[in-house]
């Protein structure tokens, strides 16, 4: 894949598209600007080459209709914030005024459009749509991650109307990662997959296991797992319909000699809530009405001493309720021991990079990913449509 530097882009217009869907808070504000830090360096490569530089991105799930929630305006203001200049912001993303105020631009200059979604024809790749955005620039960048496993007209459908399209540092850095990760690793590999559901990771459960060499399973997930293998479960969340793929992936685990590592010990709750009444039990012991919420601190034990030899460790998925602090424990522990390992530490996609951040930890974890539907496909051992278009286009 080429990237930003691969080309001459001084003084062009650049159109980049990053992914700027930023969690905000009841008044509009910034909850989290990772992403939008994330293509500081190749925004800010383009202005040191004196590019102008043209930025696109949608923002929540506005379906196809001006929704102002959803402008891109405060992340216009957190932008201009971060690299010290000013960003205007368009009122659309195509049309007269947008094309006047991109042929209005000074090199160095940075304007932002508006929301991508606003228009129905972005999520339906439609043609005339790509071809108009494609219309403003010279240079298409993609640096959005994290939508690069959706193919919607700005992540796939402008590259082929353009004469020059690369990737910029983030999507790049992403790749490299991943493939350092499951791609080509020092061995052993540890994945750690957690989060609610078998059936949402199904797809990366499967792929992961014929790669690693080991496997930890906690979260919820894992109480499918279990119920699989005959132990009581109480009012714990399972997936019914998933036990005899669970015990399959059991199976191949067996086969292809992973070590596959699951919950020994839980923390349970006698409801949902934050003010539950708890207790440790071991797996075999859950009560008939109490549900798990946690891994308990054997099992914590037990998947760390299994990261002891770890060189790479990919992590994906919570290992409890971890948003109430009663549950949080198991996960929290296991940030600190990737914060603590000399491995290769890869985390992406759920909300683990919450309880890592929550836990103070982000500058001790070697890479944090940008994406979750994004970093799942990756490991569900997809190609990302995004990645693919940027490729299809270098090779004419
Ligand atoms: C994300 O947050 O995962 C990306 O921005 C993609 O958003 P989407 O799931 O609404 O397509």
């Amino acid at each position: 894949m080429k990237n930003i530097r691969d080309l001459d882009i001084k003084g062009k217009k650049l159109l980049i598209r990053v992914d700027f869907n930023v969690p905000l808070d009841e008044h509009g504000n910034i909850t989290d600007d990772i992403r939008i830090r994330g293509v500081l360096p190749t925004i800010n490569y383009a202005l040191d080459e004196n590019a102008r530089v043209i930025i696109i991105s949608h923002m929540g799930r506005p379906k196809g209709r001006r929704v102002e929630e959803f402008s891109m305006a405060p992340a216009a203001k957190r932008l201009s914030r971060l690299i010290g200049k000013d960003v205007k912001l368009a009122d659309d993303c195509i049309g007269p005024e947008v094309q006047a105020m991109v042929a209005a631009m000074q090199p160095g200059e940075v304007i932002m459009l508006e929301n991508l979604r606003f228009h129905p024809e972005e999520q339906a790749n439609d043609e005339n749509f790509s071809r108009e955005l494609a219309a403003l620039a010279d240079v298409y960048i993609n640096d959005a991650f994290a939508v690069a496993h959706r193919a919607h007209a700005s992540v796939v459908g402008i590259p082929p109307f353009m004469k020059e399209a690369a990737a910029g540092f983030l999507l790049q850095k992403e790749m490299d990662y991943f493939h350092r990760s499951v791609g080509n690793p020092m061995r052993p590999l540890v994945a750690i997959v957690g989060g609610a559901k078998v059936s949402s990771k199904l797809g990366a459960l499967r792929n992961l296991m014929e790669r690693v060499d080991k496997m930890i399973i906690g979260g919820a997930m894992a109480n499918t797992f279990l119920k699989s293998l005959g132990y009581g479960v109480g009012q714990s969340k399972i997936e019914d319909e998933l036990l005899a793929t669970a015990r399959e992936l059991v199976a191949q685990a067996g086969k292809q000699g992973v070590k596959l590592y699951l919950p020994v010990d839980c923390i349970v709750a006698d409801k949902f809530d934050a003010r539950a009444e708890t207790k440790r039990v071991t797996s075999q012991e859950v009560p008939e009405e109490w549900m798990i919420l946690d891994i308990g601190p054997a099992t914590t034990l037990l998947f760390s001493e299994a990261l002891d030899d770890a060189k790479t460790i990919i992590w994906n998925g919570p290992m409890g309720a971890f948003e109430m602090d009663a549950f949080s424990r198991g996960t929290l522990a296991m940030v600190q021991r990737l914060a603590s390992s000399h491995a290769l530490t890869i985390v992406g996609g759920g909300d683990t990079d919450v309880a890592i951040h929550r836990a103070g930890e982000s500058n001790n974890i070697s890479y944090i990913s940008t994406g979750g539907g994004a970093f799942l496909m990756l490991m569900e051992g997809k190609e990302l449509p995004g990645v693919t278009a940027l490729q299809e286009h270098n090779r004419k």
